[in-house]
């Protein structure tokens, strides 16, 4: 497995693979890895001739100093789970070579990123749509593989990809889930085992939403309502925001009418988790 760490030494090696007919794919990733990223590797290894995982953690993403200061992080770690994996390479920037001095050049997918976590999380989408562009332009993939987990994420890298007319297919996989529920996550490793059984609240108010849509039920606020009363039942747990929402815009929905998004993010104790369900027909 190669591990390249410079923007300009991986964009050589990836014009000399499309110059022998290779096809690339690429998971861009911030690391601690786990099985969700891993679901993403194999997929991009079964599609591509070349799998390239991007490994960095982007503090242009981070709007709190000290989320960025707890990420967790473990490279020796990360570079044996991607080899096992079957990653060939690895593009490992270091935060210099990606953002050197002046740099002054940013994306902004407008309306996309206004709601939600964006709402929640000022200048975060501005920094994940502008390093996913560098990432892009370093490792010129021909797909790249992104998780439903980050569902306004993934749906935000779909429309800069087309706006922008990048040559990449951007590929959406599904949530990887713990046998209980909760979905897999970094961040997850800094739960502690009380605030870990009280994180199992989003999957089991989800799971309490896709229920009852498929009951019948099409009023969003009774949707709502019930879901944030399962969450406030948790005493470690404390909404950030509940969406019910339209799977496209993410514009909220008062009745339900086709497919639905339900999203949420909760702080538990000082880890916020964020997780989601689409409800379609
Ligand atoms: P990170 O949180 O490391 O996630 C990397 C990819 O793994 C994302 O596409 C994410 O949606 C996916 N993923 C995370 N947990 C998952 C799970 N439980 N099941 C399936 N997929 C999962 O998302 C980022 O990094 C960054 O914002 C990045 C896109 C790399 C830009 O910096």
């Amino acid at each position: 497995m190669q591990i390249l760490d410079h923007p300009g030494r991986m964009q050589d090696v990836a014009d000399r693979l499309r110059g022998q007919g290779k096809t690339i794919g690429l998971v861009p990733t911030m690391g601690a890895l786990h099985e969700g990223h891993l679901s993403l590797m194999h997929r991009c290894r079964s599609e591509n001739d070349t799998s390239v995982m991007s490994l960095f953690v982007n503090p242009l993403q981070f709007d709190r100093k000290a989320d960025l200061e707890v990420y967790p992080r473990d490279l020796e770690g990360d570079l044996k789970k991607a080899e096992a994996a079957g990653v060939d390479l690895v593009f490992a920037p270091a935060e210099q070579a990606m953002y050197p001095e002046g740099f002054q050049t940013f994306v902004d997918v407008a309306e996309l990123s206004r709601r939600w976590e964006g709402a929640s999380r000022p200048g975060h989408f501005r920094g994940v749509a502008t390093v996913v562009t560098k990432l892009f332009t370093a490792v010129k993939p021909h797909r790249a593989y992104v998780g439903q987990k980050d569902y306004q994420q993934a749906l935000l890298v779909t429309r800069l990809v087309r706006d922008l007319n990048l040559d990449v297919e951007i590929v959406v996989m599904p949530i990887v889930r713990e046998p209980d529920g909760l979905a897999l996550s970094s961040r997850n490793a800094n739960l502690s085992s009380a605030e870990r059984r009280a994180a199992l609240c989003l999957y089991r108010s989800l799971t309490y939403a896709e229920g009852r849509v498929r009951a019948g039920e099409r009023d969003a606020k009774a949707l709502l309502d019930g879901v944030r009363t399962i969450i406030e039942r948790e005493p470690l747990a404390r909404a950030d925001y509940i969406a019910c929402c339209h799977p496209e815009t993410l514009d909220p929905l008062d009745r339900i009418e086709g497919a639905v998004l339900f999203a949420l993010a909760v702080w538990i104790g000082r880890t916020r988790l964020i997780d989601n369900v689409l409800v379609t027909g």
